[in-house]
């Protein structure tokens, strides 16, 4: 069984879906770890309720890979196959993203290359755009940047704030992150360039 650890800052709600996609069995995986780089990160509650291992890691003051080795540390501790990125809001330095070649994925609130960074929905409110979405890729040493495993639509209608478009982009997230952690576990694709390629 491969092991996933996610890694949050916040509310959790895509951990939360992701561990409702494995009670299910619609993810054939276990959760090893969730790492939180704060302290009062609502998902480790949430994880914890859930009786998974909780981890708070607080980034504060500390340089970015002193940080980072911890957090490898711990994920190697629980054998991690795979790492999930659910709000975790911070740039992973080279040095992790080595360590888990192809094996980071990240979920953004927008459909990437649009939008990357803070606000997402506000950004894209704000352009203008008539369609915005979501979008799950692999992880590299920058912003919202890597190969796109997954990515879905979303309209955007007349009346939404960034409220209401984050809301329906959420449930959408929360569908996608299932999707995109079973094709990558699958082990059928490859990557060219930046393009991730089904096989089989
Ligand atoms: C989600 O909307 C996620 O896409 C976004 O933070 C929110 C976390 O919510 N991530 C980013 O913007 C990454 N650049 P959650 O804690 O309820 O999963």
């Amino acid at each position: 069984m491969k092991r996933l650890g996610i890694l949050l800052s916040g509310r959790g709600s895509n951990f939360e879906a992701i561990a409702d996609s494995v009670a299910a069995g619609r993810i054939g995986a276990t959760i090893a770890v969730v790492i939180s780089n704060r302290p009062e990160a609502r998902g480790l509650e949430a994880a914890r309720e859930r009786g998974i291992d909780a981890v708070s890691i607080p980034s504060k003051g500390l340089d970015r890979e002193i940080y980072d080795r911890m957090v490898v540390g711990e994920l190697r501790k629980h054998e991690v196959d795979l790492v999930c990125l659910a709000g975790f809001m911070r740039l992973l330095s080279a040095y992790f993203v080595r360590e888990f070649p192809l094996r980071i994925l990240n979920i953004h609130p927008s459909l990437l290359p649009a939008f990357p960074g803070l606000d997402a929905q506000h950004q894209a409110l704000e352009h203008g755009v008539k369609v915005s979405g979501c979008t799950v890729h692999f992880v590299d040493e920058f912003l919202d940047h890597g190969p796109i495993v997954v990515q879905t639509p979303v309209r955007v209608r007349d009346d939404d704030s960034a409220e209401t478009l984050a809301a329906r982009i959420l449930r959408e997230e929360h569908r996608i992150y299932t999707e995109a952690i079973n094709i990558v576990l699958s082990g059928k694709w490859r990557v060219e360039g930046r393009r991730v390629i089904a096989e089989g």
